[in-house]
């Protein structure tokens, strides 16, 4: 990472961001009461969606309840169209089948898992028993690999986690101000300047690296349709904008739940030591189902549409509606998932909803599902593994952000 890095991966907290942590701390309880006695409120123009079936239900009905993604997008990518933006058009499978040709399933086992859990280590091993896990650790290691699987290096007197993480507030978390819009303006012009650079620098000078930039340059190089030097530049920049960033949240707040748990920390301990890596994966995914990237979802009704179509709870929604789709609420209705409040590493696949569903599911799903473990891999392999005394030892968060947690090792 660049040592002239003087930008701090966060805003100074506004009231706004408080207010937006507070209500979250808040969620769960409200979100539960709703799913029992309310469970599609109607809030002024915006429906909220808490139960299992009916999250599934919105996700699935893309052609009336889309993304509301595109205005910022378009900010952040100056216009030029990403597939996040977009409904289930031709446009859409191109861009994302585009990217899929060259972020290649194969890569997740052979080169990004390990490399993710020795870099892990590394860190882990030089940190001599103390560690802060969400910059020191894990924002560490998802940017250098993430940045380096991409082929966008950190910009030249600037720091991509900084870039990455604040454009991502705009585009997920965007609290309307002034400052970060202006911010975003000028970040964005950056980091299209930083790939632009990149992209003539790697044709100028063919290298063998073989990363999700070389593929690309290749297949422009034989002619292949979606690989125009701006469509590199948005695929690049709506990986590094839409990806890296979610770990830093979800990987500590994984672990702060595994913490406030001890059989669970326990179990998912005992598989990281004896190399059981799907036993592991299924413990960091319980525990993110109690603390998962966001409680909720956007969507805007394209059209008028129906939600739990055919039930007593059956709502239709105007077009023009905003729709909230409680993806923790989901992924604790016991409707669906059998006594949710406990912890259990064994529950079914069907029961997590971490990455989305339908049209707009995580284009990084499979990345996710082998490197958030393989990240903590190293740390859980630790014996005595503890909270650090005192205040540091619980995770802090701000806003949707997880911003500290400090543990011990022996
Ligand atoms: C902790 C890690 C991550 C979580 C929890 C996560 C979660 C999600 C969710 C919930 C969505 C659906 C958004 C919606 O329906 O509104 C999504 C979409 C997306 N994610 Fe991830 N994500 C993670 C990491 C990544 C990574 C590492 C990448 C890139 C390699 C990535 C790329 C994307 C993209 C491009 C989309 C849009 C897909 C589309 O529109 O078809 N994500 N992610």
């Amino acid at each position: 990472m660049s040592a002239a890095a003087p930008e701090p991966v966060f805003r100074p907290p506004t009231f706004r961001t408080r207010l937006l942590g507070f209500g979250m701390r808040r969620m769960p309880f409200l979100l539960r009461l709703a799913r029992r006695i309310w469970p599609i409120p109607r809030l002024g123009s915006t429906y909220v969606v808490t139960r299992h079936d009916d999250v599934r239900d919105v996700y699935l009905n893309d052609r009336a309840f889309g993304v509301p993604y595109k205005e910022n997008l378009d900010v952040i990518m100056d216009g030029e169209p990403f597939f996040l933006g977009m409904g289930d058009t031709p446009e859409y499978h191109a861009g994302r089948d585009a990217m899929l040709a060259v972020v290649r399933r194969k890569d997740v086992a052979d080169r990004l898992a390990p490399k993710a859990e020795a870099m892990a280590e590394r860190i882990v091993a030089e940190a001599g028993g103390r560690l802060e896990v969400v910059d020191q650790l894990v924002r560490r290691v998802t940017f250098d690999l993430l940045g380096d699987y991409f082929g966008v290096p950190d910009p030249p007197g600037g720091d991509l986690r900084v870039w990455a993480t604040r454009l991502f507030e705009f585009q997920f978390a965007d609290d309307g101000s002034d400052a970060l819009g202006a911010e975003v303006k000028s970040i964005g012009q950056r980091l299209r300047d930083h790939i632009d650079a990149e992209i003539a620098r790697r044709r100028a000078v063919p290298s063998d690296k073989d990363d999700v930039l070389g593929r690309c340059l290749i297949l422009q190089g034989q002619g292949k349709p979606g690989y125009s030097d701006s469509e590199i530049r948005t695929g690049l920049m709506g990986m590094i904008v839409g990806g890296p960033p979610q770990p830093p949240m979800v990987v500590p707040q994984a672990l702060e739940q595994l913490l406030r748990r001890p059989d669970a920390l326990a179990g998912a301990q005992r598989a990281a030591q004896g190399g059981d890596d799907a036993c592991l994966a299924a413990y960091v995914f319980e525990a993110m189902r109690f603390d998962p990237i966001a409680p909720l979802m956007p969507r805007v009704a394209v059209a008028d549409g129906m939600i739990a179509a055919g039930t007593r709870r059956r709502r239709r929604v105007p077009k023009g509606s905003k729709l909230m789709v409680g993806l923790s609420s989901a992924m604790m209705d016991s409707r669906r998932v059998p006594d949710p409040y406990r912890f259990d590493p064994h529950r079914l696949p069907h029961e997590y909803i971490h990455f989305g569903y339908g049209l707009h599911q995580c284009f990084g799903m499979h990345i996710n599902k082998a490197v958030l473990p393989a990240m903590l891999k190293p740390l859980l392999r630790r014996e005595n593994l503890r909270r650090a005394p005192g205040g540091a030892g619980r995770l802090k968060k701000q806003g949707p952000f997880s911003t500290e947690l400090h543990v011990h090792y022996d």
